[in-house]
């Protein structure tokens, strides 16, 4: 009498058991998801991105670890066009989020900054309007920025000084305003730094003295004291 119970309790908690790791296996491809019904795709580049797979890491242009999370986004020259979704924010163990060179508009949303293992945010070549987030300063792991060729406006956060780490930041061709933050100084990391063809004002802080790593200093094109 008790077996066939006990079998059946055991389906039952196994059923469950499934159910769980599902729903949480399932969370970043509902994110990637939603992002994909958000987009245009022309190219039908994301036709793989199928909900009904048990998780995204079986997707073109997605990469996960040996945990099924996602830890790449390759989308560059995709002919995406759409809006950045807040819930790209919820993919944690992100390390390359490759959207440059398509039709991308709307704002980065400021929950990029939850992406706390991000390598690489490379968003180029877009239509981004609105400010850099100061949400992107908390990104201890960056170390490649680049958001050039876009429409960005508003001043540079002078969080992006607390990206020790940071060996690439490139804000080149957008419609920035407001001085160079001194905390750029801070960056003992920066190899390569980008800002011309904005409309910044004020002088050049005399901290980017310190950067003694920097190859390649671009700041013309600008409304900068004595450049
Ligand atoms: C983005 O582009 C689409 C298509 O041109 C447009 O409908 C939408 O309003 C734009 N969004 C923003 C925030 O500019
Ligand atoms: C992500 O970031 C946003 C804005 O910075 C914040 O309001 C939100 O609570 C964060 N979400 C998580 C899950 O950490
Ligand atoms: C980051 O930088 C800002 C401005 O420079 C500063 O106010 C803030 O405390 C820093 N945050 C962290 C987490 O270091
Ligand atoms: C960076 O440069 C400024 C101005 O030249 C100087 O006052 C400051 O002590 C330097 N900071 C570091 C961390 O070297």
């Amino acid at each position: 009498m008790a077996a066939p119970r006990l079998a059946a309790i055991t389906a039952v908690l196994g059923y469950l058991v499934a159910l769980a790791a599902l729903a949480s296996c399932s969370t970043e491809g509902d994110i990637l998801y939603k992002q994909r019904l958000a987009w245009k795709d022309p190219k039908n580049v994301l036709r793989s991105w199928d909900p009904k797979l048990a998780n995204p890491c079986t997707w073109f242009h997605v990469t996960c670890n040996n945990d099924n999370s996602v830890i790449r986004v390759d989308l560059g020259n995709a002919g995406i066009s759409g809006p950045l979704i807040p819930d790209l924010g919820g993919l944690k163990n992100l390390q390359y989020l490759e959207l440059y060179h398509n039709h991308l508009n709307g704002s980065i949303p400021t929950t990029l900054g939850n992406l706390t293992n991000l390598v690489s945010l490379d968003l180029y070549s877009n239509h981004l309007t609105g400010a850099i987030p100061t949400t992107l300063g908390t990104i201890g792991t960056l170390r490649y920025l680049r958001l050039y060729k876009n429409k960005l406006t508003g001043s540079i956060p002078e969080s992006l000084g607390n990206l020790t780490n940071l060996v690439i930041l490139d804000l080149y061709s957008n419609h920035l305003t407001g001085a160079i933050p001194t905390t750029l100084g801070a960056i003992g990391t920066l190899g390569y730094l980008r800002l011309c063809k904005n409309k910044l004002t004020g002088s050049i802080p005399e901290s980017l003295g310190n950067l003694t790593n920097l190859e390649m200093l671009e700041l013309q094109k600008n409304a900068l004291n004595g450049s």
